[in-house]
């Protein structure tokens, strides 16, 4: 049943899509800024909400203001705090939200201030308007097109369960828990009682499911699932810790996935084609590193690194070789004597070819950026734009629409055009 669902309403935003692009959508609107200053952190209905143009932060609460006002709203039980170890910091407090777009619980361990500039994440989605700053409809498989199974010797992981094409959305998911990432303002024992109130107050489901999770380096359990399993997000501007059940059990690779600030959604795609029975694995860590910061790297999260690129010796020499070389190219292209058409040229199409090679498709966004910076600064607007335009369109692939560096990218587009 969801699945026809799924179907219409693809059908349906698509729709939508093709009448709403481009005409409809007005320059205001293409340079909307997802987070504007001294406002919430991110409003995800977008500029299409109707309530935009007087968009405000919830009211700040935390325990003692929830008691007084009685209402914690839009938090769905009141908030509990704990206070920080030094005077005049700020309270850190549990605040729990159980229907997160109709599908999951979040819990915030973070403080009051954050959690009004980020309550913006709890609001459902304008389709529109995401359908139409993401290029295409989002169609996430439904069923999933994956088991999740104990491997041999590698714990459980994630199995195609049917061939996956190239650039299929497989998941979708949001945190079920964020946390502040320096937890040092507070006492340990009272951080540790609200990661435990935290869980608790999640619907019984991720609460069990993320128990389910592994555990690496021994202390409290749920520190230690969170410090093991959770990615760098960022909520109201500040770092923060967030665990994502079935995205955690994707096991390292050296591939990437996509993120939304806006909405903390983190979608895995397929960066190629996936048999049956082959497992999805992806990248914890930036792309362009030598197997060596690899290694150092990744025992942080305590496993060594298996994917091909770090395992098979011949592999990787030619694959340092040429991420060294691209280090080598980029760092030529900074130098003033290599300013002119002919060496600039060459090393673009160096690096452009040994990233093929490499498979960084996922990174050549960002080459793409320093490209057209290079071809800006020699004064060769055409060639500038013509990289920024595909810097912008390969980083909405591949890191996000609403991502910080798309973001740059689409705002040095616009000061070349303007
Ligand atoms: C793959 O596994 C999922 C459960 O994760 C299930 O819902 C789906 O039907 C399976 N697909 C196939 C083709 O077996
Ligand atoms: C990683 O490799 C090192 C050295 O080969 C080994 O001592 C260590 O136990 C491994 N760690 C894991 C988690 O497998």
């Amino acid at each position: 049943m969801r699945y026809y669902y799924t179907l219409i309403l693809a059908l349906w935003l698509g729709k939508t899509v093709a009448e709403t692009k481009p005409s409809e959508i007005p320059d205001w609107l293409k340079n909307y800024d997802f987070n504007p200053p001294g406002q919430c952190n991110s409003d995800p209905a977008g500029p299409l909400n109707p309530q935009h143009t007087d968009l405000t932060c919830p009211l700040l609460v935390d325990d003692e203001i929830a008691l007084e006002r009685r209402s914690w709203l839009p938090w769905t039980y009141p908030p509990v705090c704990a206070e920080p170890e030094k005077a005049g910091g700020s309270k850190l407090c549990v605040f729990t939200y159980v229907n997160l777009r109709g599908e999951a619980g979040i819990s915030l361990i973070t403080t009051p201030e954050i959690a009004a500039a980020g309550a913006g994440i709890l609001k459902d989605l304008d389709p529109t308007w995401e359908n139409w700053a993401r290029d295409s409809p989002l169609v996430v498989s439904d069923p999933p097109p994956y088991e999740v199974r104990e491997l041999k010797d590698k714990g459980m992981g994630v199995i195609a369960n049917r061939t996956i094409r190239k650039d299929e959305v497989v998941m979708l998911r949001y945190p079920v828990i964020i946390r502040v990432m320096d937890p040092r303002p507070w006492k340990t024992q009272d951080v540790m009682k609200l990661l435990h109130r935290a869980t608790v107050q999640l619907p019984p489901k991720e609460g069990k499911q993320m128990l389910k999770l592994a555990h690496s380096k021994g202390g409290y359990i749920l520190d230690d699932i969170v410090n093991t399993n959770a990615f760098g997000v960022l909520l109201g501007g500040a770092d923060h810790s967030g665990l994502y059940l079935d995205v955690s059990r994707i096991n390292h690779a050296c591939k990437p996935n996509r993120f939304s600030s806006t909405t903390l959604g983190m979608e895995v795609a397929a960066y190629r084609d996936i048999e049956p029975g082959e497992e999805l694995t992806f990248s914890y860590l930036p792309l362009n590193l030598l197997s060596e910061q690899r290694q150092t790297l990744i025992k942080e999260w305590g496993f060594n690194c298996t994917c091909s690129l770090c395992t098979s010796p011949e592999a990787t020499a030619v694959s340092d070789r040429h991420r060294g070389r691209i280090q080598e190219l980029l760092a030529e292209l900074d130098l003033p004597e290599m300013r002119n058409h002919a060496d600039v040229n060459k090393r673009v199409d160096e690096i452009l070819d040994l990233c093929e090679k490499e498979s960084l498709a996922a990174q050549v966004g960002d080459f793409y950026t320093i490209i057209a910076e290079i071809y800006s600064s020699m004064g060769d607007v055409n060639l500038a734009k013509k990289y920024a335009k595909l810097a912008v369109k390969e980083l909405k692939h591949y890191a996000g629409y609403d991502h910080e560096r798309t973001k740059g990218a689409a705002a040095f587009l616009e000061a070349l055009s303007g």
